[in-house]
């Protein structure tokens, strides 16, 4: 078996990565595939969540966790978990181009989260650059978008140089998905029919129809 690639990254910090591989990862789970994470971040949230819900045995895990953080390592662990899982999705570092880089080479996909504020928009730029140079196809999500989302006209603008890559679905801003990461648990888990279930699954499908 060989399974799909997935880095998340986004040079800009806070702009949602730990978040949405998180939340990827469980909702690939509950969708019948098996899940591996790799944490190449040295802040390692994504270990600690996942920490959480080993402490918790018995409830759906998340697939498998390794946690690599130098560069050679990084490839090799990709290619190893990729023999044994359906979907590998690597949390990558902000402010690190290096350690991006390796994850990007890696990736069959890679998924950029920005905020819509014009500072993020441009902070995406060498990111997107980074998989260009690569070949590896990105998919742009919106993450934190207000309530009843009134994006300014010079926003929209913004959000539309990016638009080949633009993905149709979204993540609102929600407290929801934060509070569960906090507790070791995905949205899904603890309020299946809501609105931020909704987004996160709606995007993991969005991906699925990208990695064929
Ligand atoms: N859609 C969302 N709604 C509400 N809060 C969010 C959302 N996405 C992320 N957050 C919050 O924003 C903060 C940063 O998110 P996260 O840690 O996932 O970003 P990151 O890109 O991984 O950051 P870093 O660059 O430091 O690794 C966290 O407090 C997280 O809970
Ligand atoms: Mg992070």
């Amino acid at each position: 078996m060989s399974g799909k690639v997935v880095a998340v990254a986004q040079q800009k910090g806070g702009a949602g990565k730990t978040t949405v591989v998180a939340h990827l990862a469980v909702v690939f789970t509950e969708a019948g595939k098996s899940v591996a994470v790799i944490d190449i971040d040295p802040q390692q949230s994504l270990s600690q969540w996942y920490r959480m819900r080993e402490a918790r045995r018995g409830e759906t895990g998340a697939g498998v966790l390794a946690s690599s953080i130098e560069g050679w390592r990084t490839r090799n662990e990709v290619r190893r978990l990729a023999e044994s899982h359906d979907i590998v999705l690597v949390d990558s570092p902000p402010h690190a181009e290096s350690e991006a880089r390796i994850a990007i080479r890696a990736a069959d996909l890679v998924v950029v989260p920005v905020q819509p504020s014009p500072m993020d928009v441009w902070a995406t730029k060498p990111t997107l650059q980074l998989a260009e140079r690569e070949k590896v196809p990105v998919l742009i999500v919106l993450n934190r978008v207000p309530p009843r989302a009134k994006l300014t006209e010079a926003m929209i603008a913004e959000v539309q140089s990016l638009e080949e890559h633009l993905a149709d679905s979204r993540l609102g801003n929600r407290v929801a998905f934060a509070a569960a990461l906090a507790e070791g648990h995905a949205v899904t888990e603890r309020e299946p029919s809501g609105r931020a279930s909704e987004e996160i699954r709606a995007l993991m499908q969005e991906i699925q129809r990208r990695l064929h």
